[in-house]
Formats: structure tokens, sequence, C-alpha cells
């Protein structure tokens, strides 16, 4: 179902008669179907290709090595986001689409926050970010919220960086009047993120790390199962991480029919169901991570085909990692300059596409960059 709200009410509405930049061919003029017929084609456009939005990093700061927290200002984004959903963020005007989840929002400050680990060129571009640095898209909120009823006794497990993705839902699930019991995994000690945060939004917290370094030695499935062989009844179970954590918390959840829900981190480019970029294959079926989930029942999802998508671009991103380690600047100084023009171009023009209201252009007013 196309997720028409989604960016009717995020932060990114563009005004109409702003100039279209194109920038991805579109698959309907690979498949025969006529774009101009295509709601979805005409929506993605309208989503892909921003003007002069920015959004003002508020707060930024390293929660681990290579993770950080980031606070954005995007009132709409924080006003509309429910637990689950993410947003898609691009750095600069040349920069790539990235996905990430909404970890937090404050409705009264228009903030949302973000937790980022740094594993590739665009996500260690953002992270080499501070407050007082622009970003120039944040289009959301995107996705499926996660499912929260009254289970009973839920266990929400994050590994890594997944901690901060499991987070909100736990939220939202101990609002629910669940009994939460968390899980937090890390390799090792520093690696183990959001922990008092999570306590908060929990019944019990458990922390593990494979080199014992803290809390118990082992697995966060370890402790999963040492919990239902105690006789812990668990009725709902969520797990965030790395794709083998998953399928491994799947394997052992299954034989006791506990339901279990993950969240796919499938590459994505335009978060609107078009590209197929996002396609996992969830109990023999086709979906899209980007609109059908994140989420998806743990037992049906085919995590070897996840991980050999995720797997196909792995030589170009270590290429394009490799030269932007070589060269930061000129990323870094695309980030400014995207900062100048939107000063240069003027408050009615940033606010257009940015946080905030969204004055609308005449139509047919041209871009005043001078680019269709
Ligand atoms: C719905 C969703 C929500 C997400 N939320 C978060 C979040 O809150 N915080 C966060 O840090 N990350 C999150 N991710 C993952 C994040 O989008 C990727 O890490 C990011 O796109 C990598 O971009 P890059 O250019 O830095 O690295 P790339 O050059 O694209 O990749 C570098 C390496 O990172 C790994 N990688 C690539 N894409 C992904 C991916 N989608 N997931 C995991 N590993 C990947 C691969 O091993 C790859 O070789 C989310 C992904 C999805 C789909
Ligand atoms: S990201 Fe393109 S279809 Fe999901």
């Amino acid at each position: 179902m196309l997720q028409v709200s989604a960016f009717e009410s995020g932060a990114f509405v563009r005004p109409p008669g702003i100039a279209r930049r194109e920038t991805l061919a579109h698959p309907a003029a690979r498949t025969g179907i006529d774009p101009a017929q295509s709601v979805r084609f005409a929506l993605a456009h309208f989503v892909l290709s921003t003007d002069s939005a920015m959004f003002p990093i508020l707060e930024a700061r390293t929660v681990a090595p290579d993770v950080k927290l980031f606070r954005i200002e995007a009132p709409r984004i924080a006003r509309k986001r429910l637990a689950g959903q993410f947003v898609i963020l691009r750095v600069h005007e040349h920069g790539e689409r990235i996905p990430i989840t909404i970890a937090d929002s404050d409705a009264s400050r228009g903030d949302i926050t973000i937790v980022v680990q740094g594993v590739g060129k665009t996500t260690r571009l953002l992270n080499s970010l501070d407050a007082g640095d622009q970003v120039k898209d944040v289009v959301g909120p995107l996705g499926q919220p996660s499912e929260v009823e009254r289970f009973g006794t839920a266990c929400v497990i994050g590994g890594g960086v997944g901690a901060a993705i499991a987070y909100p839902t736990a939220v939202a699930l101990k609002k629910a009047g669940n009994r939460v019991l968390s899980i937090l995994g890390g390799r090792t000690r520093a690696l183990v993120i959001l922990e008092d945060e999570l306590r908060a939004a929990s019944d019990a917290l458990y922390v593990t790390t494979d080199d014992g370094s803290y809390g118990e030695k082992g697995l966060v499935t370890d402790r999963l199962r040492a919990l239902i062989e105690g006789g812990e009844k668990i009725d709902y179970v969520l797990a965030i991480g790395p794709i083998p954590m998953m399928r491994a918390v799947a394997e052992t959840t299954r034989p006791h029919g506990i339901r279990t829900v993950v969240s796919l981190n499938s590459i994505m480019v335009d978060g609107t169901g078009m590209c197929g970029g996002c396609r996992v294959s969830v109990g023999g079926q086709s979906r899209f991570a980007c609109v059908d989930g994140p989420e998806f029942d743990a037992h049906k999802v085919d995590f070897q085909n996840l991980a050999s998508r995720n797997a196909m671009y792995r030589e170009a991103e270590s290429r394009a990692l490799a030269e932007f380690l070589a060269n930061p600047d000129r990323d870094l100084a695309l980030v400014h300059e995207c900062r100048l023009l939107a000063l240069v171009e003027g408050p009615g023009l940033a606010l257009a596409g940015g946080p905030g209201l969204a004055p609308a252009a005449e139509p047919g007013a041209a871009h005043p960059r001078g680019r269709a």
C-alpha cells in the first residue's frame, strides 16, 4: 500500500512548482508502465528531488566507538512518527540515501533522535558531522510502525546498534501494558549502547558480551534460551541486530512457537516500494521492507536471501569508503556547500522542503539554481 500519508505528513513537503531534478532511472521505464500514469512514480520523484531543505543537527555525541547519536530538527517527522519507523536521509546534495530508524523524538521541541553506526562511506561521513552542521534532507516517517499490542511478556533483543532501533518499540510495548524483558548484546563492553534508556523502559534488563567484558559472557540467544528454559513465559520477541543474530533468535524461539519479529536492514534506495532494492522474501513471497516492513515474522524470513542481497554491492561500497577515507574533505566541502546555498537562497526556499512551514512557490516557477 502506498504510504501517501508518510510523505504528506513528514518533513518533506515539496512546494508546487519547484523544478524536479532527476536522480534515479525509474523502474516503470523498464517495465513498460506509463510513468505518467503512475502515482508512485510521481510521488517518488517528488520525494527524490529535494531542493534547499536543510535539517540542522542540534546535538551530536559519540555513544560507542564509531557510533554517534544525533538530535536533528525535523518538527513534522517528530509529530508523526511511531515506534519502528525510519527516515531516509541524504547528507549532501550528491550523497546517497540511507535509511536510519527514528530512535526517539520530541514533538514539543520538534526534533528526532537517530543513532548511527559508521560502517561505510555515508554513515562515516554523517558521523563526522557535529552540532551546528546540517543534513541535506530527511524524509519520513517511513515504513510500517511496530506492532504494539498487549502481548503479555515481551522480550526485546538489541544487538549492537540494533539496541537503538529496538528502543522505541520497547518503550511503546511497555506503555501498552506489557511486561518487558530486554536483552542487550555487544561484542564487547564499549559496544553496548543505550543501557540506561532500555533499563528505564524494561521490567528486567540483561546484558551479554561476546568476550565477557561486561554482563554475561555469551550471546543474546544464550540469555534468551536460559529465560525460556528457566520457565519464563514469553509471549512475544522482537530482535534487531546483525542478520546472523536475528536468524539465531528465530531458531531459538521457533520450537517454542513464540511469535518473533525482526527488523530487516535491507538495502534501500527510494523508500517508496518502487525501486525493488529492499526486496525480501518472507513466507515465500516478495515483500518490500520499506513499505511492507521493516518488521516481519522472523520464522518466515529468508535470511540467506537477505544476506546475499545485502552483499551485492560490497565491492563498490568498499571502493566508495576507501575513496572517502582518502579524501574526506571533498564530501565535507559538499556538506558545507549545501549549507551556504541554503543561506544564499534565503529562508523561503530553505523552509520549503525543510522543517516547519512549507510556503508554496508559484506553479512553474524556475528553480533558483537554474536546474530542471
Ligand atoms: C529500515 C532500516 C533502518 C536502519 N536503521 C539504522 C539505524 O538506526 N542506525 C544505523 O546505524 N544503521 C541503520 N540501518 C543500516 C544503515 O542504513 C546502513 O548501515 C547504511 O545504509 C550503510 O551505508 P554506508 O554508505 O555507510 O555503508 P555502505 O557502503 O552502504 O555499506 C558498508 C557495509 O556496511 C554493511 N551494510 C550496508 N548496508 C547495510 C544495511 N542496510 N544494514 C546493515 N549493514 C549494512 C555492509 O557490510 C556493507 O558492506 C538501517 C537500515 C534499514 C534498512
Ligand atoms: S527502497 Fe525501493 S522498493 Fe524499498
